[in-house]
């Protein structure tokens, strides 16, 4: 969509997908424990949901916790985890407050019982909402995604109730923890790391994508616009040619 940015004029991602990295790297820098990084990292997180939004993004889908970020220590998997628990608290409130919808993708069901409920309460309260389309990504994978949505296909046909014939693309987007939302548009990774790791990679398939050197806690509005100025710069053909 085209939109007017401070006087100019961009074409603005309808759906910007996020890998917010170098929560450690920041705390480190400032000799201060890694929690502290992804406590500062919470708040941008909240900051950026307005900034993205008044610069005309619909979808914001970020990763917060991998299926690989529980090789980290027990000290920090818990940290993040409480810090997860204070996030929800009050989150249906703000949802509503700022008319945004919320959806969490991912393998929910390792998660504790008390954090999966309070998951559940928020998209079910936010459920209405029509304004920014946010999206966390929690014990999430895009292989395990798919495996999970191959399991429910092939149970699917074990069952006769659809024939291996009738698996398009669309049946495949269908059963993915993204059906609701539209591909993203533009994948932004900060900190330095031009790396996929395992997000999204069914959908990122036509993305463009942007690097900074920004760490997670560094992001603001300014830093948003540089990843809009890029996107808006790029020529998408989507395997077609002109
Ligand atoms: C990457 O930085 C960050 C994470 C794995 C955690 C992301 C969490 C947040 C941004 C806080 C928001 C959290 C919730 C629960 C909503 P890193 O630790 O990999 O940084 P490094 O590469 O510099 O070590």
């Amino acid at each position: 969509m085209q939109r007017e940015i401070d006087g100019v004029m961009y074409e603005v991602p309808t759906h910007m997908a996020v890998i917010m990295d170098g929560n450690g790297r920041w705390a480190k820098k400032r000799m201060m424990p890694r929690m502290l990084g992804h406590r500062q990292g919470a708040k941008v997180l909240e900051q950026s949901c307005e900034d993205v939004w008044n610069l005309g993004v619909k979808y914001f889908t970020v990763y917060a916790f991998s299926t690989e970020n529980w090789k980290r220590s027990q000290e920090e998997i818990a940290g993040i985890m409480d810090l997860l628990r204070t996030y929800l608290k009050d989150l249906a409130k703000k949802c509503n407050k700022n008319n945004m919808r919320m959806r969490f993708i991912g393998d929910r069901s390792v998660l504790d019982q008390d954090i999966q409920d309070k998951m559940r309460e928020v998209e079910e309260e936010s459920a209405q909402n029509d304004g920014l389309q946010f999206t966390v990504a929690l014990n999430y994978g895009g292989r395990d995604e798919l495996r999970r949505m191959t399991m429910k296909l092939a149970e699917q046909v074990k069952k006769g109730e659809l024939d291996a014939s009738e698996i398009t693309e669309e049946l495949i987007s269908r059963n993915l923890d993204t059906c609701e939302l539209p591909d993203p548009d533009l994948l932004v990774r900060t900190s330095g790391e031009e790396r996929i790791s395992n997000y999204l990679l069914w959908q990122l398939a036509y993305a463009e994508f942007y690097f900074t050197d920004v760490l997670w806690p560094d992001m603001n509005r300014k830093q948003f616009i540089e990843a809009i100025k890029y996107y808006s710069g790029r020529d998408r053909r989507y395997g077609g040619a002109k």
